[in-house]
């Protein structure tokens, strides 16, 4: 089959890599891809938020299914357009995609699924949220409704921090996305990802994840789209998986095919974990990156035939084989990020690093520039390993870290440290 994954990150290096090594793939592209895709897939310069610019794509290559890696693609409805086309396609549309485009929307539907999830209020008016913020006490959490490059949220600790949070918001630092804004509860306790392909009808759990969103050591300095990740999560025992599935992505998958609108594509959970009880941060219509990028590594090749099955529709007919492994995810960020940076600055020293199935260096923001690898965005390499251990898996990757030569880069030295 002839494959087309949208999007250029990190995350879709890891689809692409999972697709390219199973052999029903016939043609990889990726649109727009990265100079490390670029040496799996055909890059193509498509408007992947143009759903008749996609349709265009595929009718001219003869595209049989098309992966969606990103949420903004999700949110345009462009998994509609493609399958109003009659194309396969992996990815909910813009309706089911509301479960991570609207907060308000997820906040709902949990309430009507009874699933376990922080306590919160809507606001429209910044006096009423201030009043709102000023009874509650901190901490507390201020939430931009809509999507907001995962920018949009504060965890505030103090009420200056809090009240701070509301001006910028209501201020059109986040555009349309903070017209409205959500209050909630903080809730303590141990994050983590969990993942669940889903058809409409049936479910398969995908595994979980940590991943460290500070840019800093120690879990310090500003949040980011996150800067390194591990699978499994050992904070996800069977125990909380079950509880995981029964309470919050069963009922929530069933109230949205209740609703008419199935959902379909992976599931990411966003989970607080306290004293072995999980309660929903958020959802996602995508995969996680870096979270992808250790999902992968450990499924291979048969993540493409998971994939496959859940846009056909034919969960109920696969399962996944995981191995006894562990996989682990270094992120190098440019310098600044995750403020601007300064782009094309030259990375060496990768030709060095080994391509091993057990270890690969993921580009996430990268192409060439005159015979030169340069980085183009914030987060532009993810380097990943493979162990029969967490500390294997860590020791692989920062290995392989060592031998990039990049002074514009920086990444973090401690990725793995909460389950190490
Ligand atoms: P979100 O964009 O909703 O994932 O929020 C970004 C991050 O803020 C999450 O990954 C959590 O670390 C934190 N966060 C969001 N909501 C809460 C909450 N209710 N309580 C504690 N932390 C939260
Ligand atoms: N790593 C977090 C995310 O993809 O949303």
């Amino acid at each position: 089959m002839n494959i087309l994954i949208l999007g250029g990150g990190g995350r879709e290096h890891a689809l692409a890599w999972a697709c390219a090594q199973n052999p029903k793939c016939d043609r990889l592209f990726c649109a727009p891809g990265n100079a490390g895709i670029a040496r799996l897939a055909e890059c193509a310069a498509v408007d992947i938020l143009n759903g008749d610019a996609v349709v265009e794509f595929c009718a001219a290559r003869a595209i049989d299914f098309v992966i969606i890696g990103p949420e903004s693609p999700l949110a345009a409805g462009v998994a509609d357009d493609l399958c109003a086309a009659g194309i396969l396609t992996f990815g909910p549309g813009r309706a089911a995609a509301r479960l991570e485009t609207s907060k308000t929307f997820t906040k709902e539907l949990c309430a009507a699924a009874g699933a376990p999830t922080a306590a919160w209020a809507r606001f429209t008016d910044a006096a009423a949220a201030r009043a709102h913020i000023a009874e509650r006490g901190v901490p507390i959490v201020v939430k931009a409704d809509g999507l907001a490059a995962g920018k949009g949220v504060t965890v505030a600790r103090t009420e200056t921090a809090a009240m701070a949070a509301i001006d910028a918001l209501f201020g059109g630092d986040f555009g349309p996305a903070g017209d409205a804004v959500v209050i909630e509860e903080y809730l303590p306790g141990e994050e983590a990802s969990f993942f669940v392909l889903c058809d409409g009808d049936t479910l398969l759990p995908l595994g979980t994840a940590q991943d460290h969103k500070r840019a800093r050591d120690g879990d310090t300095g500003p949040n980011t789209g996150g800067m390194g990740a591990y699978s499994p999560a050992p904070v996800v025992t069977g125990a909380v998986a079950t509880v995981t599935m029964d309470r919050i992505i069963k009922p929530c998958m069933a109230e949205m095919a209740r609703r008419g609108t199935p959902y379909q594509g992976v599931l990411y959970a966003g989970l607080m974990i306290r004293d072995g009880t999980p309660r929903l941060v958020e959802f996602n219509a995508r995969f996680g990156d870096p979270e992808c990028q250790v999902l992968m590594l450990r499924l291979g090749a048969q993540a493409l035939d998971l994939l496959h099955a859940c846009a056909e529709g034919r969960l109920h007919q696969t399962r996944a084989l995981w191995a006894d492994d562990h996989a682990l995810t270094v992120v190098m960020a440019a310098a600044g990020y995750p403020y601007a940076t300064e782009p094309g600055s030259a990375i060496r020293g990768l030709e060095a690093c080994p391509d091993t199935g057990d270890t690969v260096v993921f580009h996430a923001g990268t192409r060439m520039q005159g015979g030169c690898l340069v980085g183009t965005g914030g987060r532009v390499l993810s380097v990943t390993a493979r162990g029969f251990t967490l500390q294997e898996a860590r020791d692989r990757a920062y290995g392989v870290l060592a031998q990039v030569d990049w002074p514009g880069g920086f990444w973090r030295r401690d990725i793995g440290w909460r389950a190490l």
